[in-house]
């Protein structure tokens, strides 16, 4: 059955618990995730970017959800659009089937060049107010993801949007926060704590200074009822590291964010937590493991049936830490 996101968060409050919010861009994904639900009775967040639109078709996409909808009857699932840009990618999600859509106005449409707090409350409330007429939830953003790290990860190559910005402009400020929220309405609030997106977040194991999960407890405390998302929450475990590169993978040495320190952010508000890195390094270790161990098959499904389980296991065991399990 669909549920909206605030639904679902509203639930996870109640109960003190957080939900997973996983990417999709092609089938095996979104089998790979209702399966880990269905194996622990957890309801699921299930999310597609742009790219992942583009990717997929949107029809393609919409009727995959539909079918996994009618598949698995017992799971609620909140289908999102993640790092909406503007208004059209949020409404046309929504005309597909989208039960919750985030408004990315912390960057410019562009996706690229920082934007102004002006530019992100108005077009965040025009969403808002326009996806609450017909029942859709709301994600907004405030803060820049980014490495607190200077000199690493997407700083680095100043590609990141965060390239030009200081340590204290990439965290969101608590007070900024209540005001954006108070004037957005938006369902759930993404918050930046010094986590990035993609594997290569941290060059050490994190700790207080480059994860800033204080600046999560300060929020919370000045917004208790507000639903806190945290973005780039992969942990980029070691044995996934392990197993890409023990068959013929190059990804040098990383650290991802601590399932422990998402633990702790659940204790302090945060009700959804956004995997896709994790879930790609899991089904990209068993290809190439298929390929190394069995250089002469060439038949697909031998490669995405493996993935496809290493996915299912990711994402049962963050649907397990997170408390999410049992409560589908
Ligand atoms: O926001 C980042 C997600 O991992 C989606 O990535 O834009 O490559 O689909 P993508
Ligand atoms: P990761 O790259 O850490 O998996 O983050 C995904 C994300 O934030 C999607 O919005
Ligand atoms: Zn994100």
């Amino acid at each position: 059955a669909r549920i909206t996101l605030r639904q679902l968060l509203d639930h996870a409050a109640e109960h003190g618990y957080g939900v997973p919010a996983f990417n999709i861009n092609n089938m095996e994904q979104g089998l790979a995730i209702m399966e880990a639900a269905k194996a622990c009775d957890a309801p699921v967040i299930i999310q597609a970017s742009r790219g992942a639109r583009s990717y997929a078709n949107d029809v393609m996409l919409a009727k995959m959800i539909d079918a996994l909808a009618e598949i698995y009857p017992q799971i609620p699932v909140c289908m999102h659009q993640d790092h909406g840009n503007n208004e059209a990618t949020c409404l046309t999600a929504i005309r597909h089937g989208f039960t919750s859509v985030m408004m990315d106005g912390s960057l410019e449409a562009d996706a690229k060049t920082p934007a102004s707090y002006d530019y992100n409350v108005a077009i965040t409330e025009r969403v808002s107010r326009m996806a609450h007429w017909v029942g859709a939830s709301v994600e907004g953003e405030l803060g820049v993801l980014g490495s607190l790290e200077s000199g690493h990860g997407e700083a680095e190559d100043g590609h990141g949007a965060e390239g030009a910005l200081s340590h204290d402009q990439l965290l969101t400020d608590p007070d900024q926060a209540v005001d954006f929220v108070a004037r957005t309405k938006v369902d759930a609030l993404a918050i930046a704590c010094g986590t990035s997106h993609g594997a290569y977040k941290f060059t050490r194991k994190p700790d207080g200074d480059i994860l800033a999960m204080r600046v999560i407890e300060e929020i919370h405390r000045k917004l208790p009822s507000t639903h806190l998302v945290m973005h780039g929450s992969s942990s980029v475990p070691q044995e996934l590291q392990d197993v890409i590169n023990k068959y013929g993978g190059e990804m040098p040495q990383t650290y991802g964010v601590p399932v422990e320190e998402i633990e702790r952010g659940i204790r302090h508000g945060v009700r959804k937590v956004n995997i896709d890195t994790d879930c790609r390094m899991a089904m990209t270790g068993q290809f190439r493991r298929i390929a190394t161990e069995h250089p002469t098959e060439f038949d697909p499904r031998k490669f995405l049936k493996p993935a496809m389980d290493a996915m299912r296991d990711l994402c049962r065991d963050r649907l397990e830490r997170f408390g999410t399990a049992g409560n589908a």
